[in-house]
């Protein structure tokens, strides 16, 4: 069974999206074995509760970045988590996050990387005026949004969108990606060849 320890700050919708995917059987084998948010007001930690899971506030309370990372790799370790998915998580992770868990860390991300990373990425792509924008499942690294890209999904700009019709289109697509970028790696399928993320075929 491999244990989930899920991040998150705001409506948690991916990490619904993630429970559900468990619960169909996209992702096999898996619990979610804590939901822990820097913020005890955040929706998702209310969400994760009323599914019965284990959903931790810890919050900074002014800790430096570093002391308040020890805590929640703390919990993660405690309760044997394998796989961490950051879902709408709003702090950047330290360097010894990263070290504790090595290409065992997720994100998704609103946008095709590299394109418009960091913040309101819809809204960057809005304004910049692409036709085609989407979402990225990535491993992280210490670079914001910066990782081996697991899998993005795209989807188109139409004339008549807002940055609010653009973002809700895009969010569909998350909901799929991030269950099945998970299971993909959860199955232990893949190799990583420089920034590559390439599945294993055959006998490789
Ligand atoms: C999503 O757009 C995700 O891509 C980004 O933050 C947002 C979180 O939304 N990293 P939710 O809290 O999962 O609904």
């Amino acid at each position: 069974m491999h244990n989930l320890g899920i991040l998150l700050s705001g409506r948690g919708s991916n990490f619904i999206a993630i429970a559900d995917a468990i619960d169909s059987g996209i992702i096999p084998n898996t619990q979610i074995a804590v939901v822990i948010s820097n913020l005890a007001s955040a929706p998702g930690l209310a969400a994760a509760r009323q599914r019965g899971l284990n959903a931790i506030a810890i919050e900074a309370n002014g800790r430096k970045r570093q002391e308040h990372d020890a805590e929640i790799i703390a919990c993660l370790r405690d309760q044997q988590v394998d796989l961490v998915c950051l879902a709408g998580y709003m702090r950047l992770l330290s360097p010894g996050f990263i070290e504790a868990f090595p290409q065992r860390i997720l994100n998704i991300h609103p946008s095709l990387l590299p394109a418009f990373p960091g913040l309101d990425a819809q809204l960057q792509a809005f304004e910049y005026g692409v036709h085609v924008t989407g979402c990225t499942v990535h491993f992280v690294d210490e670079q914001l949004d910066h990782g081996p890209i697991i899998l993005q999904r795209s989807v188109p700009v139409l004339e008549d969108d807002d940055p609010h019709t653009l973002a809700a289109r895009i969010l569909e697509q998350e909901h799929l990606a991030y269950g099945e970028a998970i299971a993909r790696v959860l199955s232990g399928n893949y190799k990583i060849i420089s920034r590559r993320y390439l599945p294993k075929t055959g006998d490789q």
